[in-house]
């Protein structure tokens, strides 16, 4: 074997040390990219399925508060039709009486009629004592309420003074000439116009809501019915 001069077995040496640094390096920077690669798309799919589970999340918790508000809708709307219920079925002898229905034939506040005036202080008192779960007679309440306006004229056209003084008291003897009235019933029919009747107390807390009811639809049907 022929050997070669050290100067050239030098160069062939550094060369071939060249290469291999080269290739060393060109394989490093392949192994670097690749992990680089590896390491985005494993950000990326850990960033979508976070992504994905927000979203899943986001979504479960809006169906869960449309749920929970429709449910809320729900038991409000047959609390609501339960309580119309019960006042229709307490005021339904009342509504179809004859002499309570010639009520009808007179004006109460703008195109109201008595009759209609009556029928909502009646509904009116009797769903604010169940919204405030009060603990009343409630079928002395809607009949006390029903007749509480039983003057039988039309006030716009009466020739006496001081109706919004008297007609307690007209109301309540109409009522007790056409029906049978216990005394909470004839208390508040004289006393819903209080305290524009000093005298005339309200003495039950049936009277205190039809007083109360009374002035609420008045101004209601004076303000909104023209
Ligand atoms: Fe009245
Ligand atoms: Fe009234």
């Amino acid at each position: 074997m022929r050997r070669l001069p050290p100067r050239q077995y030098e160069r062939i040496s550094d060369n071939m040390m060249m290469n291999t640094a080269k290739n060393t390096g060109k394989d490093t920077v392949k192994t670097t990219e690749n992990t680089i690669e590896t390491k985005t798309e494993n950000t990326i799919e850990t960033a979508t399925e976070t992504s994905t589970e927000m979203n899943t999340e986001t979504t479960a918790e809006t169906i869960t508060e449309k749920n929970t508000v429709k449910t809320a809708d729900e038991k409000t709307e047959k609390t609501t039709s339960k309580v119309e219920n019960d006042f229709r079925i307490l005021a339904d002898e009342l509504e179809n009486n004859d002499k309570i229905k010639k009520m009808k034939e007179f004006i109460q506040h703008g195109k109201i009629n008595t009759y209609d005036h009556c029928k909502s202080v009646a509904r009116t008192s009797y769903k604010i004592a169940k919204g405030l779960h009060l603990s009343v007679n409630e079928k002395e309440l809607v009949k006390g309420a029903f007749l509480h306006d039983y003057f039988l004229y039309d006030w716009h056209h009466h020739d006496g003074h001081w109706h919004g003084l008297t007609h307690p008291e007209t109301a309540k003897q109409n009522a007790e000439r056409d029906f049978e009235l216990t005394e909470k019933e004839k208390n508040i029919i004289e006393s819903h116009m209080w305290p524009l009747t000093p005298l005339a107390l309200p003495k039950s807390k049936e009277a205190v809501l039809v007083c109360i009811a009374d002035k609420f639809c008045s101004l209601k049907e004076t303000l909104f019915h023209r």
